[in-house]
């Protein structure tokens, strides 16, 4: 199998041909009270932080083609755009925030989240399959549900999550673009379905904790 035909065969084993093989994520913001939102808003917005480090940490010591470090830095400044929507907005609420306090909060009571951020390979295809085509075609999923949710703060939707979808429409194309440039042979293919396995893993628990953590499931 060449490797476009390799990656939209893995689009559709693992996301379904409309993403319906990810309906299971749950999203959840309306109808919540004040402490959820600001505990699920810190998470989000902690998340958006730790990808921006690692996009730019990855970026530097890839042995890539240039164009995909560039992006890769593209993207740490948008992920790290995001963090900054986020954390404004939880503390134009008045509420406090920091940042290294918030990083200890959720080793202690929602490791999983933080351990979508962990993982890191030193593979490339390992690296843009968990993190870019599985993870941010998950985290652009869940935005769009987040969106969507009916009673949804207008201000929030219109300021800090449509802005977010915007740029994550191209992280995951991103994935695409890396997995189809190196998934020529079957052991890059191997490794790029592993990849997809980990990152769906990891994100399925990594928001379902961070739901949890905010007293919602
Ligand atoms: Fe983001
Ligand atoms: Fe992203």
């Amino acid at each position: 199998m060449n490797s476009a035909e390799f990656v939209k065969s893995l689009k559709e084993k693992y996301f379904g041909n409309n993403y319906e093989k990810l309906d299971s994520i749950k999203a959840s913001y309306p109808s919540i009270g004040t402490k959820s939102f600001s505990i699920l808003t810190k998470d989000w917005a902690m998340g958006e932080l730790w990808h921006a480090e690692d996009a730019a940490s990855q970026a530097l010591r890839f042995k890539v083609e240039d164009d995909i470090k560039v992006a890769l830095f593209e993207q740490s400044w948008e992920e790290a755009n995001h963090f900054q929507l986020l954390a404004q907005f939880v503390r134009a609420r008045g509420e406090k925030f920091d940042i290294d306090e918030w990083y200890n909060e959720v080793v202690i009571n929602a490791p999983e989240w933080r351990a979508i951020y962990d993982y890191n390979p030193n593979d490339p295809v390992l690296y843009f399959a968990a993190r870019n085509f599985a993870g941010e075609t998950v985290g652009d999923y869940w935005m769009r549900k987040v969106a969507d949710l009916p009673g949804l703060d207008e201000k929030f939707r219109d300021e800090a999550v449509l802005p977010q979808i915007e740029d994550e429409g191209k992280h995951a194309p991103l994935g695409s673009r890396v997995l189809e440039r190196y998934c020529s042979t079957e052991e890059n293919q191997r490794k790029a379905e592993l990849g997809v396995k980990i990152g769906l893993a990891n994100n399925a628990k990594g928001v379902a904790a961070m739901l949890r953590h905010a007293g919602i499931e």
